[in-house]
């Protein structure tokens, strides 16, 4: 283990999914530039991210992000000391476009390279301060995609928690699209996993209930909105899996689609009665993608996040008492939710850190964050380092 300067600065990419991002931080903790191009777009009319598209747009958007994101360091290439690039888990094309760049832009400057567990660096979120706002510069857009977003002219990413870094122990909920975890952190890089998703992860969870409830893609963002002022009235059931850390998200997503069914009949042998049309007049047509009223997918909406949270923060509470640790790390793109941030900080028995919004969906700041600790541990990876699309944080 070694001190790494303040100032050590980090190139860090990041193309696990469906965003292309390139980030700039320095210490392992100042953002100096966070530039991400989302693909949602893109993906949005398949209703899901489509891999093959994926992997093309990181291709085309790769070369624009990292010269937007040099183009904000003072002094530029000659400043970066060291790169940094996701190689798992994640798509296997997407992944291997920003590992690629990363270790190309390594070998042609002669800096170390190392990679990074997309799942740690969400964690790693966590150690992240923005920098000052600053002009966003002008940038060509990239073909076929979203012009770049530079985070770092957000208000939101004035993080709660900058002062002091967090302190071990820890427990972190990870919850994102693709993994729903908890795990106790022991020291940089020490992770003991406490428990993980048995079927779907929580963000794939809101994204197939917004599917199913005709809210659009993706489900996260769509579920919190639909669920704001909803009345309450509907209640749908919590896997606990007593004695277990573990979670289980997919018979969440059937009682949805057994709700809206079971209206759909009701409404449907109601509309066959003679005195049914003035009932129909507020309704939407009954597929599943369209169903019933809006006041009642916003109630179904809302019992379903409520599901979701109530065991999140339950048994990140049980695991924060039971390892005595000092804080609770919220991490990934379910931590941009209102509902789950709101309540985890009103029942958490320790101090609750979340990462600013938007640092909490993909970006590349945090793959910098964690690459600055493996560096510190003296690690480095060779150019044969290889994608792992499967890989596991412990
Ligand atoms: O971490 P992330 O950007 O990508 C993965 O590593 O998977 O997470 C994306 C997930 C999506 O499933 C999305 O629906 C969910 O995060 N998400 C949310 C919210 N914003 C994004 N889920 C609930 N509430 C939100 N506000
Ligand atoms: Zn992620």
């Amino acid at each position: 283990m070694r001190e790494l300067s303040p100032e050590f600065t980090i190139l860090a990419l990041e193309t696990s999914c469906d965003e292309t991002a390139a980030a700039i931080v320095r210490g392992g903790s100042t953002i100096v530039a966070n530039v991400v191009a989302s693909q949602i777009d893109i993906h949005r009319r398949y209703g899901g991210v489509v891999p093959e598209v994926a992997s093309r747009q990181h291709i085309l958007a790769i070369p624009t992000v990292v010269e937007e994101a040099l183009a904000q360091l003072p002094g530029g290439w000659e400043q970066v000391d060291a790169v940094a690039a996701t190689y798992g888990p994640g798509l296997a094309g997407a992944l291997l476009t920003g590992l690629n760049a990363a270790k190309t832009i390594a070998w042609a400057r002669e800096l170390p390279f190392v990679g990074v567990n997309h799942i740690e660096a969400h964690i790693y979120a966590n150690w992240l301060i923005p920098q000052e706002p600053r002009t966003k510069p002008a940038l060509s857009r990239a073909e076929g995609n979203q012009e770049p977003r530079t985070d770092n002219n957000n208000s939101e990413l004035k993080t709660q928690n900058s002062e002091l870094a967090p302190q071990f122990p820890l427990v972190a909920l990870v919850v994102s699209g693709g993994h729903t975890l908890l795990a106790l952190l022991e020291g940089h890089g020490s992770y003991k996993l406490l428990g993980q998703t048995r079927d779907d992860a929580a963000g794939e969870a809101f994204d197939k209930a917004a599917r199913i409830m005709g809210l659009g893609f993706p489900g996260g963002p769509a579920i919190q909105r639909a669920a704001e002022h909803a009345p309450g009235g509907v209640t749908l059931p919590r896997a606990w899996l007593r004695d277990s850390y573990d979670f289980s998200f997919s018979g969440l997503k059937t009682a949805v689609l057994h709700q809206i069914q079971g209206r759909q009949n009701r409404e449907s042998s109601v509309a066959r009665s003679p005195s049914s049309a003035a009932a129909s007049a507020k309704q939407r047509p009954t597929d599943n993608r369209q169903p019933t009223t809006d006041k009642y997918i916003a109630q179904l909406a809302s019992a379903f996040q409520e599901s979701v949270v109530d065991v999140l923060v339950t048994k990140a509470c049980d695991a924060a008492r039971a390892f005595g640790a000092t804080e609770i790390l919220l991490a990934g793109g379910v931590a941009a939710n209102a509902r789950l941030r709101d309540e985890l900080a009103r029942r958490s028995p320790v101090p609750v850190r979340c990462p600013p919004l938007a640092l909490c969906t993909d970006n590349a700041a945090m793959i910098a964050a964690a690459a600055f600790y493996r560096f510190e541990d003296g690690r480095q990876d060779g150019w044969d380092l290889d994608v792992q699309p499967n890989l596991k944080l412990a």
